[in-house]
């Protein structure tokens, strides 16, 4: 795989909210390809996030591609609202999801791009037979529902998994992952295969700055070292 396609996912989950417009252009000047919101509903997962009018004020600053990470009980219910707002793909869960098939159906007939996650302890073969219908396909690399945990290093041979399966069925899908990707951790994942990386607070959190955590999370995925000149904004 060219390291250099791999893209940057940040999550404004870990941003300054007081500062969020800032925020997000500071990670567009840094090179990120799309923005991921985290929707939570404290159902699905034990923590409340964010809804629709956030995704309506980001979508007024940025053109950036909003991608939706669907963290709720009952995503169907929502999709509407979120696409009035300005949403550009939804990734929604495998787990508690009865009718799959038909929420991505639903997804693509409101011509949306869509993804499919699984967490960490669900297998790679749940995908086989949505993947033909999926843009993208999100492993989750911690358990959802919080920012700034560890990953989780067994979800490695997972993600080879998924991009062998993704290879042979549908090579233009996405492998995306999300949940404790850094500079240690990020070149793990895209030797693994993954191609597009989701990160929080290694990008928001980071003491540099945003736009210089964006070049260094690239430096460690290409390799090419971070220029002093990132090193030093903050
Ligand atoms: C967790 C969310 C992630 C989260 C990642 O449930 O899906 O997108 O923002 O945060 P970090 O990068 O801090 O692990
Ligand atoms: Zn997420």
């Amino acid at each position: 795989m060219d390291k250099g396609s791999v893209k940057l996912a940040p999550s404004i989950l870990a941003a300054d909210f007081a500062h969020l417009g800032e925020q997000v252009a500071e990670a567009e000047r840094g090179g990120a390809d799309r923005i991921h919101v985290d929707i939570m509903d404290g159902h699905f997962v034990p923590n409340i996030t964010m809804g629709a009018p956030i995704v309506q004020s980001l979508r007024r600053v940025t053109d950036l591609q909003l991608e939706i990470h669907m963290m709720i009980s009952d995503p169907d219910f929502f999709l509407d609202q979120f696409v009035a707002a300005g949403t550009n793909s939804f990734l929604i869960h495998w787990e508690g999801n009865n009718n799959l098939h038909r929420t991505v159906q639903r997804i693509r007939s409101l011509r949306k791009q869509v993804g499919v996650a699984i967490n960490p302890a669900t297998p790679a073969f749940v995908l086989e037979e949505i993947l033909p219908d999926v843009d993208q396909v999100l492993v989750m690399t911690v358990n959802p529902g919080f920012g700034h945990q560890h990953f989780i290093h067994s979800t490695l041979p997972k993600i080879r998994r998924v991009s062998e399966m993704i290879e042979q069925v549908k090579p233009e899908c996405e492998l995306e992952v999300d949940g404790g990707i850094d500079e240690e951790t990020a070149p793990l994942t895209v030797a693994a295969g993954a191609n597009v990386l989701v990160a929080g607070s290694s990008i928001f959190g980071a003491e540099i700055g945003v736009c210089a955590a964006m070049h260094r999370l690239h430096g460690a995925i290409t390799g090419a070292p971070a220029s002093e000149k990132w090193a030093t904004i903050s």
